[in-house]
Parts: structure tokens; C-alpha cells; sequence
């Protein structure tokens, strides 16, 4: 398992990421801290992404989560490699996570993989462009179909995307801009297009 060149030859939290370790393991009971694994997992991701520009979790990484919460590391690996969350390669500052499970594909999620594709110059999945800035990955359901098809990038959703919509986002950011995420085409959360319809004239009042 990734006995690869791109394996650092080591990892420990850095200031940032200690400081929030004692509040995290605090929320389970004594001698339950294993159950930490997945925050401190995301907390090394994190501290990844902070620090080179690509939120993955290698291996000496996984190995200082064991350390800290007292679990062997195989145990660490065994959950870091179920989830498809943690990156246990490098990705691009961007990780471009297409959904495109029944709901997204009815609403045209083949535009948005091919309008990713276009702009990156990523021929396949879990690759990465050729100027480090985008990985593109294949996702199940992200819970969001009501505002299908959703590209999310990184920790955002970006929904009701469609082609033009997927390129003129991509473009932004190699700009180095970050588009507000959400609906863009501007729908008030998932209400209609246009703004809600129903419930237009409910006030809600505390007193009654
Ligand atoms: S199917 Fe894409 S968010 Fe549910």
C-alpha cells in the first residue's frame, strides 16, 4: 500500500492542528479515544492541505494518528482507506468531486465531467492536471440531488451546474478566484427557480 516516491518521509501535527487534538479526544470517554481516528484523520488532511497545497493523508500521517490515540497503525489504515474522504494520494489544490449517481446523471452530470474535462486536461479519474491545480474524482451521492447535478470542490457545493457553468467556474479559479458555492443559478437554497412558491405568507409567530 503506497510504496510510492510521493510518500513523505515523515508528519507530526504542527502547532494549529495540537491545539485542536485535546478538545477532539475530549469528546469520548476515557479509554475510548480510538473513536477519534476519523477527526484526527481529517485534522492531518487538513493540516496537509494548509501547509503544501494538497489535502491528502499519507502514510507516516496515519501512523502519528496510531501514535497519538494508541492504535495500531494497521487499524488506522484499515479506516483511512474505507473512506472515500481522506485522500491517501496527493490531489490538486482543487479536488473536483463529480457526483454522478442516478439523480445528477438525469440532470446532465455527463455535461459537467466532460466541461471538467475540457478545462483540466484530465483524462481519467483520481488524475491530476498537468499544473497541479485540479484532481478529478468520481463520488456517489453527496446528499444534495434536489439541486442536481453538484460539482463539489474541496469542502464546497456547487449545484444546478451544468456545462457553461462548469467552465466559467473552473476558469475563476485558475484565476485564483473562489466563486460563492451554492445554486448558480441563484435559487434561494433549494426553493424554485423564481423563489419559493409555497408558504409565501406564513409569519411565524413565537406566541402562539
Ligand atoms: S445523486 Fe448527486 S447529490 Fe444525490
Amino acid at each position: 500500500m503506497m510504496a510510492d516516491s510521493t510518500q513523505p518521509a515523515s508528519f507530526a501535527f504542527d502547532t494549529e492542528s495540537n491545539a485542536k487534538i485535546p478538545t477532539i479526544l475530549a469528546k469520548y470517554p476515557p479509554g475510548k479515544q480510538a473513536s477519534a481516528v476519523l477527526p484526527l484523520l481529517d485534522l492531518a488532511q487538513r493540516q496537509m492541505g494548509r501547509t503544501t497545497g494538497s489535502a491528502w493523508v499519507p502514510r507516516v500521517a496515519m501512523d502519528e494518528v496510531a501514535r497519538v490515540l494508541g492504535m495500531a497503525p494497521i487499524r488506522v489504515y484499515e479506516v483511512a482507506t474505507f473512506y472515500l474522504m481522506f485522500n491517501t494520494e496527493p490531489v490538486g489544490k482543487y479536488h473536483l468531486q463529480l457526483c454522478t449517481t442516478t439523480p445528477c446523471w438525469l440532470r446532465g452530470s455527463d455535461d459537467v465531467v466532460q466541461a471538467c474535462r475540457k478545462v483540466t486536461g484530465i483524462k481519467g479519474w483520481k488524475e491530476t492536471s498537468a499544473d497541479g491545480l485540479f484532481t478529478m474524482s468520481e463520488v456517489e451521492c453527496v446528499g444534495a440531488c434536489v439541486n442536481a447535478p453538484i460539482l463539489q470542490v474541496n469542502d464546497d457545493f456547487y449545484e444546478d451546474m451544468d456545462a457553461a457553468s462548469t467552465e466559467k467556474l473552473l476558469e475563476a479559479l485558475k484565476r485564483g478566484e473562489v466563486p460563492p458555492p451554492g445554486s448558480v443559478k441563484g435559487r434561494q437554497t433549494s426553493a424554485p427557480e423564481g423563489g419559493p412558491i409555497t408558504l409565501t405568507t406564513l409569519t411565524f409567530n413565537p406566541a402562539e
